[in-house]
């Protein structure tokens, strides 16, 4: 008789595996994981086939004209939006006055008696008549 008594044969076999089987199952764990699965389907970023020296949106592109109104204008108009949604307009007086009540139901900051001076302002600059607005080309949207 020699070699190990017969009752410790599985037991040292078992000693054996155990390691193994904790390797292959904590292997095969880490390849089912997500961060590995988002890699692998991760799009590729989109070529770029823009100018890359245009402007992101929401960058301040006109500015309000001089003359008398422009300060009313400022202190009114560009608090939610930049004055380019003005100045893009060719709009009739009867139109600019309604959509200065529209804009000043929403809150814009146009004191009651200076309310004519800033419509007329505004049909002045941007009335049917005005010349073509040419808008500022920018770069797509989050590129
Ligand atoms: C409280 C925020 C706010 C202020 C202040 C504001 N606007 Fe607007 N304006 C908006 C929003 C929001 C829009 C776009 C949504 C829409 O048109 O329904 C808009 C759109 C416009 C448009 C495009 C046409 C239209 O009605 O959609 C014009 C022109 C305009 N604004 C002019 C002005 C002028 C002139 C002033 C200053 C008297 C002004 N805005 C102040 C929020 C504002």
């Amino acid at each position: 008789m020699s070699g190990a008594p017969r009752g410790r044969v599985p037991v040292l076999l078992l000693l054996l595996l155990l390691p193994i089987a904790a390797f292959l199952a904590s292997s095969s764990d880490a390849s089912a994981s997500p961060k590995r699965a988002r890699k692998k389907t991760a799009k590729r970023a989109a070529p770029v086939d823009f100018d890359t020296h245009l402007p992101v949106l929401g960058t301040k592109l006109a500015e309000f004209p001089a003359g008398p109104g422009k300060s009313l204008a400022d202190q009114g108009c560009v608090f939610c939006h930049s004055a380019d949604m003005a100045t893009q307009q060719h709009l009739t007086e009867k139109q600019w006055t309604a959509e200065v009540t529209k804009m000043t139901s929403w809150g814009a900051d146009v004191p009651a008696d200076k309310r004519d001076e800033l419509i007329a302002y505004l049909v002045k600059n941007f009335g049917p008549e005005s010349p073509r607005y040419v808008p500022v080309v920018t770069r797509p949207v989050g590129r």
